[in-house]
């Protein structure tokens, strides 16, 4: 089977790990020091932390932004579930922002309407979490803007967008928000097996996600409450969680980031081949816009589906050996969400998006002949 994404490892990542088991400390090492050097000098913020994946990193960030009870979050329906839950773990109020059919991101004029609407009945949310989906980077510095016209804070999804850029800025470097978050799950630009990274360049939620990650527990005597009791002591001074990443995945994740570059070039010239040569099958192709560099995580198109019936192409795909997938199913479509009040018809775009998208594979190590197959057996579908 081809799939529709997975990940690339080389024989220098092997080593790495190899050489990582045989150490001493094979958890909160020297290796989690590096990789979190290596992205924040990749992505050019001020501070980056690790975590064992992007939901626990998202969740960190909620936290580090001093996310509680109450407190109303905003995110799009066009996501995976964590973008949403991170917020609602510190018992925060979720909605939603619907998506443009353009690019599949955060709608601006939508997101303005709402905001003035919000304004009126003192409802204006306190945190935005934009989501840069397939890879993309949202037009995040208009969402920069109105966040200070209307005074909310940002956290960026950026869990498919590593190695993406908006103008001249790396998705990462938190320029337009408070924080930004990576996924290192096996599909994402690069792997760390199961890892996340928190961007930001502000202190206080530095210091707040890092012992947030480790059960709210300080070592330093500066933070301490009590009296430093000698060398053993330590302070539980929040509720936290074991979030850490271990040396393996970190070493994993160091030698992948020496690759980002090609692995986006790659993934781009995968996606600019879907681009020509499936022009006339009646889809809609995905756009990027001019000022990005998408790190082409998916590559979704929109079917039509008064000619396609997309669960019987599915199957047909399947069955000569291609996987396809369909992202997202509209977070607050979820039996989950449903519960919270929210129903089908409240954000169509996202729904209009889920109806229609499929997502083709796209990954490093996806060979030009099967690339070729792909296209042909999609074309003989159309036809
Ligand atoms: C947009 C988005 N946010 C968050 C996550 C959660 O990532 P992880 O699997 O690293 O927890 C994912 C995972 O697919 C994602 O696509």
């Amino acid at each position: 089977m081809i799939p529709y994404n997975r990940q690339s490892i080389s024989n220098s990542d092997i080593e790495l790990i190899k050489k990582t088991l045989k150490k001493t400390i094979i958890t909160r090492g020297d290796n989690l020091v590096k990789f979190e050097k290596a992205i924040k000098n990749y992505v050019n913020c001020k501070y980056t932390v690790g975590f064992n994946s992007a939901s626990s990193a998202l969740t960190s960030a909620c936290f580090g932004l001093n996310i509680s009870k109450n407190d109303i979050v905003w995110t799009v329906p066009n996501s995976f579930v964590a973008s949403a839950n991170c917020a609602l773990h510190f018992g925060a109020k979720i909605d939603f922002v619907d998506i443009d059919k353009e690019y599949k991101n955060i709608d601006i004029d939508y997101l303005e309407q709402k905001l003035i609407k919000a304004k009126k009945q003192n409802k204006l949310p306190k945190l935005l979490i934009s989501v840069h989906f397939a890879g993309q980077a949202t037009f995040q510095e208009k969402i920069y803007k109105l966040s200070k016209k209307f005074g909310f804070k940002i956290l960026e999804d950026a869990s498919h967008s590593l190695g993406a850029k908006r103008f001249d800025q790396f998705v990462g470097s938190s320029k337009w928000s408070d924080a930004t978050v990576f996924s290192f799950h096996p599909i994402k630009t690069i792997t760390s097996a199961e890892g996340g990274m928190v961007c930001t360049n502000n202190y206080s939620i530095y210091k707040r996600i890092i012992l947030f990650r480790n059960n709210g527990i300080t070592k330093n005597p500066s933070e301490f409450i009590k009296k430093n009791e000698g060398n053993w002591y330590y302070e539980q001074i929040y509720l936290g969680h074991n979030y850490h990443l271990n040396e393996i995945e970190c070493a994993l994740g160091l030698s992948q980031v020496k690759q980002i570059n090609s692995f986006v070039k790659k993934r781009n010239s995968i996606a600019n081949f879907y681009d020509k040569n499936m022009r006339d099958c009646g889809f809609k192709l995905p756009k990027i816009e001019k000022e990005n560099l998408s790190s082409h995580h998916l590559y979704a198109i929109n079917i039509d589906t008064n000619k396609i019936n997309k669960n019987f192409f599915f199957k047909y795909m399947s069955k000569r050996g291609i996987n396809l997938n369909v992202h997202y199913i509209p977070i607050h479509l979820h039996p989950f969400y449903k519960k919270l009040n929210f129903k089908k018809g409240d954000f169509p775009n996202s729904e209009w998006h889920y109806d229609t998208a499929i997502s083709l594979p796209i990954y490093v190590g996806l060979k030009i002949n099967d690339q070729k197959k792909i296209i042909n057996i999609i074309k003989k579908f159309v036809e």
